[in-house]
């Protein structure tokens, strides 16, 4: 099973933001910038929405999604991308901490739900010849 290792938790604690992808039933992708994430356990994060309007929808109708995150101050490079299965939670213990993340920072913001990111697979995005390597491989 995937884990974030500290290797990876510490590429989260530093980045602004993720890369958040989604794709309709169509087959129509979506990507979009989040800033608003939170290490649940390790093989699980939360992604706070407040403006998702598309993402919401595709997981609605399509529950899959690839994030990815990555540190542009590290010699060398490091990045990861994480696949797997979101929900949506409204209310609740995690919805709560979603609620608490963004209040933190912008007091007006309140989140309309929490999506859990159940992780299955992690990949190395760093270049080099590990890229796009699943973690358990190396
Ligand atoms: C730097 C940045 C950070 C953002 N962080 C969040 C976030 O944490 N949560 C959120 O719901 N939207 C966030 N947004 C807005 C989304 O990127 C996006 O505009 C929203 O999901 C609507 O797009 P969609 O219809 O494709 O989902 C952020 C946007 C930017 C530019």
């Amino acid at each position: 099973m995937a884990k974030l290792s500290q290797d990876i938790k510490a590429v989260m604690e530093k980045t602004r933001g993720y890369a958040v992808a989604t794709c309709s039933k169509d087959g129509i992708p979506n990507v979009v910038p989040i800033h608003f994430v939170k290490i649940l356990s390790d093989d699980e994060i939360m992604l706070a929405d407040v403006f998702m309007k598309k993402t919401l929808a595709n997981i609605q109708q399509n529950p899959v999604m690839a994030v990815s995150v990555w540190d542009w101050d590290s010699k060398p490079r490091k990045g990861f991308q994480f696949k797997g299965t979101p929900r949506i939670e409204t209310s609740g213990k995690v919805y709560d901490m979603a609620v608490e993340i963004v209040r933190e920072q912008k007091p007006d913001l309140t989140p309309k739900s929490a999506i859990v990111l159940k992780i299955t697979d992690i990949f190395v995005t760093s270049p080099g010849p590990d890229a796009g390597k699943n973690i358990e491989e190396i």
